[in-house]
């Protein structure tokens, strides 16, 4: 190819991009985009930073053994009514559709004599000392997976306080209050 050749293939280049630049401005002019006013996908954030928006963590039963010291037993015992359909808890009281309870704090879980324990119960190792025992009772089947104590928990930390403050008096000697020390490691402080 000689050089006017190659200038004539040179100019059809520019001429090329000079139509292509001339057809997107004036696309650009023809078809105006306009800005959006607002997000077409509107997020709400609420206020109150991102905490707000975060689900609840189930952190588990709250401790109660700070409240043992003046948790009431007689209420305790009024709230015994929920179990003795299934539990005796006096001295030499019989297995019923649950174990005897006397003596229940800080005895080994599921050693009652005679008594069918589920599988799950008999299984799970450890004595009931206050903080299983605030565990079973207020979800028995969230703390025991399998147990067969059909029993929905009792919800309130005040409530529960007071049932083992009862259970606590229900034995030849009653345990002793929990210590600073088990108090602390309870509440992770
Ligand atoms: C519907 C019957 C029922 C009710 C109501 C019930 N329980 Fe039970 N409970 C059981 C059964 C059955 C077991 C044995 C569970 C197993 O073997 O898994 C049990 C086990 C227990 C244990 C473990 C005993 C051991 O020897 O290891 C404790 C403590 C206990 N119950 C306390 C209570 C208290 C306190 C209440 C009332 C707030 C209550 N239960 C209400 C049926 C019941």
């Amino acid at each position: 190819m000689d050089e006017l050749g190659l200038n004539k293939l040179f100019a059809a280049f520019l001429v090329a991009g000079l139509l292509l630049m001339t057809g997107i401005k004036l696309a650009d002019v023809l078809v105006p985009h306009s800005e959006l006013q607002q997000n077409a996908y509107v997020i709400e954030v609420p206020e109150g930073g991102s905490d707000a928006a975060a689900p609840p963590v189930d952190k588990g039963p709250e401790p109660i053994l700070a409240m043992l010291a003046s948790a009431d037993a007689v209420a305790g015992e009024k709230l015994a009514k929920k179990c003795v359909a299934c539990h005796v808890f006096d001295s030499g009281g019989a297995n019923k559709v649950g174990p005897a309870l006397w003596n229940i704090v800080n005895t080994d879980k599921g050693v009652a004599d005679g008594f069918a324990y589920s599988k799950a119960l008999a299984e799970f190792g450890g004595a009931w000392d206050y903080a299983a025992l605030n565990l079973f009772l207020a979800k028995p089947k969230a703390y025991i997976s399998g147990t067969k104590m059909n029993f929905a928990g009792l919800k309130k930390p005040q409530d529960r306080a007071n049932m083992i403050a009862y259970l606590r008096q229900q034995a030849d000697a009653p345990a002793a209050l929990p210590s600073e020390t088990e108090i602390a490691a309870e509440s992770g402080s």
